[in-house]
């Protein structure tokens, strides 16, 4: 079975070709994450019009790569079986350049079209690395839009345990990189300052919220911003724009740590009392900030069994992990999507 899986729900443009759920034939991206760093964040307008400009010459490499690594001098799309694209959760304009490219080759190829939950798409980017996660298997996700603990029973049979309460995990990183002044996307930035920063340097708070899994991020961000004031000799009433002039490189590093070992411990904690419960077979991290080294190492001091986890550019966005969650739906015959009427669902939930 081999899928073409086109990611466009943000700002990484992903196309790739995976056989069977394990095997990653082809894949190519283009990101707008240089254009939206200028501004701090990513800038949906921009994001779309990025996307329609590099759907097309991405699924081309794509293709092209497909050809060539695999030895097919015959037309390459004959050799591919279906088409999955994300059609959420994301942003309108983003997803829409996706679903729409999807649906034109699904209807000119002849191809049936799978439609993916972008969040579901990141935890099968764990079955492209050996040795595969086995079910009942307990996934974290950790991403700049989720932050969510999920048991899954089987293929397409999971229960959502829990998740944030309002701020991503990566949406409180990229916010406090904000306040130390180091640039988008934060959480790469954060950790790498971490580094040359002590962990204990300030004592910051861990949100307590209602429900066993449930996460908060917002008032973690809230008491990063009130101490990186009072360490300026600040109030409340210092402009948070101010901070990063205002800061020195040591404090940004001690923030960054202490703000790291906090966020990290927060998630770690709720996946151990999840792991306790359920016993689950395996445990996964995805989403972006699961290429936090910080998170796979207090999670493999915390853990009795080994974390499955993907090379970074798969936990970040990527065409890949779209494809592979296809190849599942198309072997295990889930239903096909229609290439006439497939909608974007920006608020789409596990
Ligand atoms: O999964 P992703 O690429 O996009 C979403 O679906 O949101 O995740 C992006 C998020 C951003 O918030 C980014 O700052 C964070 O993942 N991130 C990290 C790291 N690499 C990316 N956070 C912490 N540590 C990292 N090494
Ligand atoms: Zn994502």
């Amino acid at each position: 079975m081999i899928i073409l899986g086109i990611e466009t729900s943000c700002d990484e443009t992903g196309v790739a070709i995976v056989k069977d759920g394990t095997s990653l034939l082809a894949q190519s991206l283009a990101s707008s994450m240089s254009t939206h760093a200028v501004y701090g964040g990513v800038i949906p307008e921009i994001a779309a019009r990025s996307h329609i400009e590099s759907i097309l010459p991405i699924v081309d490499e794509c293709m092209q790569m497909f050809s060539r690594e695999n030895n097919i001098f015959d037309d390459p799309w004959d050799h591919i079986d279906g088409i999955a694209v994300t059609h959420g959760a994301g942003l309108s304009g983003s997803l829409l350049v996706g679903v729409l490219t999807a649906r034109t080759i699904a209807l000119i190829r002849q191809k049936p079209l799978y439609a993916i939950n972008h969040v579901e798409a990141h935890v099968y980017a764990n079955f492209l690395v050996s040795p595969q996660p086995e079910f009942p298997l307990l996934s974290l996700i950790v991403s700049g839009g989720h932050s969510q603990l999920v048991l899954f029973r089987n293929h397409f049979d999971y229960t959502l345990l829990g998740q944030t309460k309002d701020d991503a995990i990566g949406e409180a990183f990229d916010k406090v990189a904000k306040i130390t002044g180091l640039p988008y996307p934060g959480g790469p930035n954060i950790a790498k300052a971490a580094i040359q920063g002590n962990p204990y340097a300030y004592e910051l708070p861990k949100a307590k919220v209602d429900g066993a899994y449930n996460f908060s991020f917002s008032g973690l961000k809230t008491a990063v911003l009130r101490t990186a004031q009072t360490t300026v000799g600040g109030d409340f009433r210092t402009p948070s724009t101010d901070l990063p002039t205002l800061l020195n490189q040591q404090q940004k590093y001690d923030i960054a740590a202490s703000f790291q070992r906090i966020a990290i411990e927060t998630v770690v904690d709720k996946t151990l009392k999840a792991y306790g419960e359920f016993t689950p077979k395996s445990v996964v991290i995805a989403g972006g900030v699961a290429a936090n080294l910080e998170l796979r190492s207090q999670l493999a001091k915390a853990l009795p069994i080994a974390v499955n986890y993907a090379p970074p550019d798969l936990c970040t966005d990527n065409g890949a992990m779209v494809a592979t969650l296809g190849c599942y739906k198309a072997m295990l015959n889930s239903p096909i999507a229609d290439p006439l009427s497939l909608a974007i669902n920006p608020n789409l939930k596990m």
